[in-house]
């Protein structure tokens, strides 16, 4: 029988590795996806941005905004310019950021990587992640999430399996990942405190790269055998 040793992998390490051909996925396979997420962003998004997990994904429209704050634990010797201040944090801890100073805050495929050794210990790092986002946003201020969500019945059984597909990942030197439902992520936000919230599916086109973090450039799959949809999930800070 396999054993499977527990081991940690770093996540910034594994971004920072795969940069290059997470780049060609996101102007490649996923095109069109990426696209369509523009088209719904372009329409919300103004002031100043603060972009959790970036990972230099810059796809909407920069001259409409003030200011980005592109904030990502894989950046490395990223040089800001006047328009963007790049970050290298944790999105647990945005102590760099200023309370009450974002018009808008993004995280696109980045609530999926905010994990932890343990389902529990993982619910909460989200949560203490949107609690961020909440603490940094203006009043009236969004966040807005773009995710891939999963059918509650998947999300089941990913708890179920966690401790598993966690050492198995470590295993394979991969970092963990889980996939929330709709119900689950919007469980979080009420968590840290929004109380108001809308959401959209998003159109994915015709073909997906399913592991596009773990295994960026390996597979390409047609959409209807993909097992998630691609959510926007916008939620407001309302006037304290
Ligand atoms: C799937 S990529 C998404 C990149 C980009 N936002 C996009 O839409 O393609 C996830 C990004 O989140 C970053 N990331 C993962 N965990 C993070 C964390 N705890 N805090 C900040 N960034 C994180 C990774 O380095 C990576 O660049």
């Amino acid at each position: 029988m396999l054993k499977f040793k527990k081991q940690e992998v770093d996540i910034g390490e594994h971004f920072h590795k795969h940069a290059s051909e997470y780049q060609e996925v996101v102007h490649g396979t996923n095109k069109e996806l990426y696209q369509n997420i523009s088209r719904e962003l372009n329409q919300s998004l103004s002031g100043t941005v603060l972009d959790i997990g970036n990972g230099n994904v810059f796809n909407y429209d920069l001259s409409r905004l003030e200011h980005v704050i592109a904030v990502d634990i894989a950046f490395k010797n990223m040089t800001s310019t006047e328009k963007i201040t790049y970050v290298t944090a944790d999105a647990r801890d945005l102590r760099g950021v200023k309370t009450g100073s974002c018009d808008r805050v993004v995280m696109q495929f980045l609530v999926h990587h905010i994990v932890n050794t343990s389902k529990r210990l993982t619910d909460s790092s989200v949560e203490q992640c949107f609690s961020e986002c909440y603490r940094v946003l203006k009043p009236s201020g969004k966040l807005m999430i773009v995710e891939m969500v999963v059918h509650p019945v998947v999300e089941f059984f990913e708890n179920l399996l966690y401790r598993m597909t966690y050492r198995f990942l470590s295993w394979v030197n991969k970092p963990m990942i889980k996939f929330y439902s709709l119900r689950g992520i919007i469980s979080r936000l009420k968590g840290a405190g929004f109380t108001g919230w809308t959401d959209g599916e998003i159109e994915m086109g015709k073909w997906i790269d399913p592991f596009e973090a773990l295994f960026p450039g390996k597979i390409k799959l047609p959409r209807f055998l993909y097992p998630a949809e691609c959510r926007l999930i916008s939620a407001q800070k309302l006037n304290p």
